[in-house]
């Protein structure tokens, strides 16, 4: 199995503070830093844009994790890229032409991910998957932090794990992402998923380093 990585979310930093939280979960041990953008259209909610992926970015060596939640992605991609985004992922419910977004964002220097919601089906990724570096599938639905994970995500990590295998594709990363924590760490590990995103599961706690260990350690190798 691919190695596990926990990308801790800044959707539950402090704002007003984020180059020190940023230190501060890496220290912990993370692998990852997973921002999301939002765009109060695609979802019910606004968050951050390409000045503060830049103005985050001299703060951490770790990969910054962009997960775009915002319609008309095409727009915005050269933007996160040149800010210093290291994936870029766009939801295909976004995507009227889903196969130009990701040579987009591959021809700006990123990695592309692809994700989906809830009930959105593995279908979607058939003629797509083959370029791309990362799923990732939305265990809850996009907008909040904090949400109770969707236990029909996992037979679909399952399905999408074994679907990447088969064609060749083990190098792509299943992430997962709301709703992770101790509980449902193992869950989303078995089935197949390798980065873990974690808001609430790591910066509600006081000590981010004991809550990612705690997370790790219950997801197994
Ligand atoms: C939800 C975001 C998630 C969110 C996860 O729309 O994409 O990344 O921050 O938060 P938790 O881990 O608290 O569910
Ligand atoms: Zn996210």
């Amino acid at each position: 199995m691919a190695d596990l990585i926990i990308a801790p979310s800044i959707l539950s930093a402090d704002f007003a503070k984020l180059g020190e939280e940023i230190r501060d979960v890496e220290q912990g041990g993370a692998d990852w830093i997973h921002v999301d953008v939002m765009d109060g259209h695609f979802v019910p909610n606004i968050t951050l844009g390409p000045p503060i992926v830049q103005a985050i970015r001299p703060h951490t060596q770790l990969t910054l994790d962009v997960h775009l939640m915002i319609s008309r992605p095409d727009d915005y991609i050269r933007a996160f890229a040149q800010a210093g985004a290291d994936y870029i992922s766009v939801h295909v419910e976004a995507c009227t032409h889903l196969h130009r977004t990701v040579q987009l964002i591959k021809s700006e220097g990123a990695k592309a991910g692809v994700v989906l919601n809830p009930a959105t089906p593995l279908a979607t990724l058939e003629h797509i998957v083959e370029d791309i570096d990362l799923v990732l599938l939305m265990t809850v639905n996009p907008g909040f932090g904090g949400q109770r994970f969707i236990p029909s995500s996992v037979p679909k990590i399952s399905l999408l794990r074994r679907l990447l295998d088969e064609r060749g594709l083990g190098h792509v990363h299943v992430e997962v992402d709301g709703g992770v924590n101790e509980d449902t760490a193992p869950l989303v590990r078995q089935a197949g998923a390798n980065v873990l995103v974690a808001g609430n599961a790591v910066f509600a706690q006081d000590d981010r380093g004991r809550a990612i260990s705690r997370i790790r350690s219950a997801a197994g190798t």
